[in-house]
């Protein structure tokens, strides 16, 4: 790999010779900048955690992201700091102090990753009051226990004046093209097309949180890397009086931010999606195009109606969109574009994720429920389930049960009934076939309750 540069603690830097599944952490450690550690290599203990200089609107924000999920190419352009740079003329910065005052590190392996997220934290534009320990959720501690680093989170306010706020009033870098030995980068949907034309074998990589642990723990190796992530296009966020239209490759965490007119579900979804660090790089479009029957994001917009767009220019409904495991009705070098939530969402609305751990956790099973009332009774119902079986659905024969009917719990044991007849689960390590499908059932009854 040659020629790529990027600016690291506000310096210039040019990267020549690694190979281009290099992680950025390796190339940090490499460097000897060794404050950045690796704990599982899979983006769920934080020890890894850096800042990139987000978009926010005209200006800037940090993000805390994983570096041993980033490809170093990806890096290009970006600018990005590390735990190194936060301290002044020998001064801890206020979340290095804050977390020493609390007593907040013992072995300090992970303390350089709780820093930076709660460093982005501290500065993350718009916040008020102190600051949110539930930002440091990707950040893992094997000795010290939480209650002192939680502490030192809520002793911290305001960012303070300084070169690192000042930062923050400027546009983030503009990605541009990148075109290496192994990975390129377009600045376009026609000449992503292209590339992929081009490169036979090719891989897409939009956030990596997918692609980065198969690299990383099943050794995984492409012979060409394409990243979405400088597509304007794959990046867009649209809100009409009759949709919203979502990017493919907008990470989560600004879907999360700028969907402000969004139903309190997408919260009950992408909240418990993974981690902060996570959702700063995820997609989407990584999301649904990696077609896992246990995805988070497939059964909220399954049940939200939503269509996907294409970079072949076509619009598929998402119901019709997993024709398989693992397997789209994507064509080969097709991929995804955007992703339509039509409006008005509907007047009942809920997500559920059934997980053996409440955050960061993969999900056993989940399910959305979506419909319209008519009087007293459910019209057009939408149930769509994830991890009952070998792609993420919605069960037509349990809404024709549903449609038309009053919302009882008499209602609810037909459909349930229905349900038992219909789904297919798997049995795994996750649970029991059997225990999806009570799952599934319960969880009408958990939205008639709840
Ligand atoms: C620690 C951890 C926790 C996680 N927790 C969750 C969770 O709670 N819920 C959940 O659902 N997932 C979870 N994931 C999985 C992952 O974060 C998500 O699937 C994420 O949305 C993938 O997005 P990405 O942009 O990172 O995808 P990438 O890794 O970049 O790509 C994933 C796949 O999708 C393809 N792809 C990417 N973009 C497109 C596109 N525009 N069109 C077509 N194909 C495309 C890629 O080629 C690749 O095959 C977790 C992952 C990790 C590492
Ligand atoms: S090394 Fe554990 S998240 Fe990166
Ligand atoms: S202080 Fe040892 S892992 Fe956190």
């Amino acid at each position: 790999m040659a020629g790529l540069t990027f600016e690291l603690n506000g310096r210039p830097v040019a990267v020549d010779g690694y190979a281009p599944q290099t992680t950025l952490l390796d190339y940090l450690r490499d460097r000897g900048l060794t404050g950045a550690k690796e704990g599982c290599a899979e983006g769920e203990c934080g020890a890894c955690t850096v800042l990139l200089v987000a978009k926010h609107g005209d200006q800037s924000a940090y993000r805390a992201v994983n570096s041993c999920l980033m490809f170093l190419p990806m890096a290009a352009g970006q600018e990005i700091y590390t735990v190194e740079s936060l301290v002044d003329k020998g001064e801890l910065c206020e979340a290095q102090a804050a977390l020493a005052a609390a007593g907040g590190s013992q072995c300090g392996y992970c303390t350089p990753g709780f820093v930076m997220s709660l460093f982005a934290e501290q500065y993350r534009p718009g916040r008020e009051g102190a600051c949110d320990p539930h930002q440091m959720g990707g950040n893992l501690c094997r000795c010290t226990g939480y209650r002192p680093i939680r502490d030192a989170a809520l002793s911290l306010g305001p960012a303070p004046a300084g070169v690192f706020l000042d930062r923050l009033a400027w546009p983030a870098p503009t990605l541009t093209a990148v075109e290496q030995t192994g990975f390129s980068r377009p600045v376009s949907v026609e000449e992503c097309v292209r590339q992929l034309a081009v490169h036979p074998g090719a891989k897409l990589v939009a956030g990596g949180t997918d692609l980065g642990v198969e690299s990383n723990l099943l050794g995984r190796r492409w012979p060409h890397l394409i990243s979405l992530e400088a597509i304007p296009e794959l990046q867009r966020f649209d809100e009409t009086a009759d949709a919203v239209i979502i990017g493919a490759a907008l990470p989560l965490t600004d879907v999360l931010d700028r969907w402000t007119s969004a139903p309190a579900a997408l919260a009950d979804c992408l909240l418990p999606f993974a981690s902060p660090t996570i959702r700063n790089r995820a997609t989407l479009g990584g999301n649904l195009g990696n077609a896992s029957p246990i995805g988070d994001s497939a059964p909220l917009l399954l049940a939200l109606d939503a269509a996907v767009y294409t970079s072949a220019r076509r619009r598929i409904p998402l119901a019709d969109f997993f024709t398989g495991y693992r397997q789209t009705a994507l064509a080969a070098g097709e991929f995804l574009t955007a992703i339509e939530v039509p409006k008005p969402y509907p007047a009942f609305l809920r997500f559920y994720k059934v997980s053996k751990r409440r955050m960061d956790d993969i999900s056993t099973l989940s399910a959305a429920f979506a419909w319209r009332w008519d009087g007293e009774r459910v019209a057009d119902a939408r149930l769509a389930f994830g991890g009952v079986a070998a792609r993420p659905l919605r069960v037509c024969e349990a809404e024709e049960a549903l449609a038309g009917e009053p919302w009882t719990l008499e209602t609810i044991a037909r459909v349930q009934a229905v349900l038992a007849q219909t789904l297919q689960p798997l049995s795994d390590h996750r649970g029991s076939a059997a225990y999806r499908t009570a799952v599934a059932q319960s969880l009408l009854e958990k939205a008639f309750y709840g």
